[in-house]
């Protein structure tokens, strides 16, 4: 899932009350399998030296590569086998307290669609390529595998807690869109990164965005965009570290500390920040001028 944002309010027709629905791979057709081959030969090309080494690993354990869209019950086989986890499909986005649930049980809830031809590049709903290509490789690590576990636990807190902004903010900032410090440069691993074709390389190649070392607080505290490329990315410098920091962190008091606090601006620079790249910010200028 891409978005915190959810449109509908109970299970549509068929689909159970966990509001999962069967795949139905056999009813993707051909220009369906198509669009993910097309998708996934231009972003396996930009991949190798970008993105982290966890995440290309799992695109191999899990043979990412085989043509079309893969068939879940086959990608779960796998993936139960290397971490336990498994891959569920939905309608579309799902109630949180729903999406949290299946995380916290191991299970990923996937889009059972696939953008159009002419929508290769924008799309306003996480679909299959986003969610499979983009998400599903990381879970083939043991250690992000229980990352992925513990936040969804920790989203029913969150729940409880009132603090499903923050919360959210964490996961945005990780899993959708944060990079790693590796022995050999920054990459990326953050879904909405590697499965777009323009920010895998803006990302790491641009010299508008800031990319600021990872701080738990910090990360919940700021605002993002939804809308196009970050302008603000986040250094994790390892996921045994990412897993450390925020199982071994009590959220309820902190909860109570940000709440009390001032949101970040989504490109703001705070006192205590390790700045890795400060950035320009002229694309995001470009285009608020546009
Ligand atoms: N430790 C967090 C809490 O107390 C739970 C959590 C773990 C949240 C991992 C996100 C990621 O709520
Ligand atoms: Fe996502």
């Amino acid at each position: 899932m891409m978005s915190d944002t959810h449109v509908l309010e109970r299970p549509p027709e068929g689909a159970g009350t966990d509001w999962t629905v069967p795949q139905n791979w056999d009813a993707f057709t051909r220009e369906e399998h198509a669009v993910w081959d097309t998708l996934y030969e231009r972003q396996i090309r930009l991949l190798p030296g970008r993105a982290s080494k966890a995440y290309l690993r799992g695109l191999d354990l899990l043979k990412l590569s085989e043509s079309g869209i893969p068939n879940f019950e086959e990608l779960s086989e796998r993936l139960m086998k290397l971490t336990g986890w498994q891959v569920v499909a939905v309608p579309g986005l799902v109630p949180d307290d729903v999406f949290f649930d299946h995380m916290a049980n191991r299970r990923f809830v996937a889009g059972n669609f696939i953008r159009r031809a002419d929508q290769l590049d924008y799309l306003q709903e996480p679909d299959v390529f986003h969610d499979v290509f983009g998400h599903v490789p990381l879970l083939a690590d043991p250690v992000f595998a229980d990352y992925m576990e513990a936040y969804g636990r920790g989203g029913l807190r969150a729940l409880e807690h009132g603090a499903l902004k923050q919360l959210s903010r964490l996961y945005w900032y990780t899993v959708e869109f944060g990079l790693i410090e590796e022995d050999d440069g920054l990459r990326i691993y953050g879904a909405g990164i590697v499965s777009s074709f323009g920010e895998s390389r803006f990302a790491l190649d641009s010299d508008s965005p800031n990319r600021i070392g990872f701080d738990l607080k910090r990360v919940m505290r700021t605002n993002y965009r939804i809308d196009d490329f970050q302008q603000n990315y986040f250094v994790i410098p390892s996921f045994d570290e990412l897993l450390r920091v925020t199982i071994e962190t009590d959220f309820a008091p902190l909860y109570d500390e940000i709440l009390a606090q001032p949101d970040i601006a989504i490109a703001a620079i705070e006192p205590g920040d390790r700045v890795i790249t400060l950035g320009t910010q002229d694309y995001a200028r470009g285009r608020d001028a546009a």
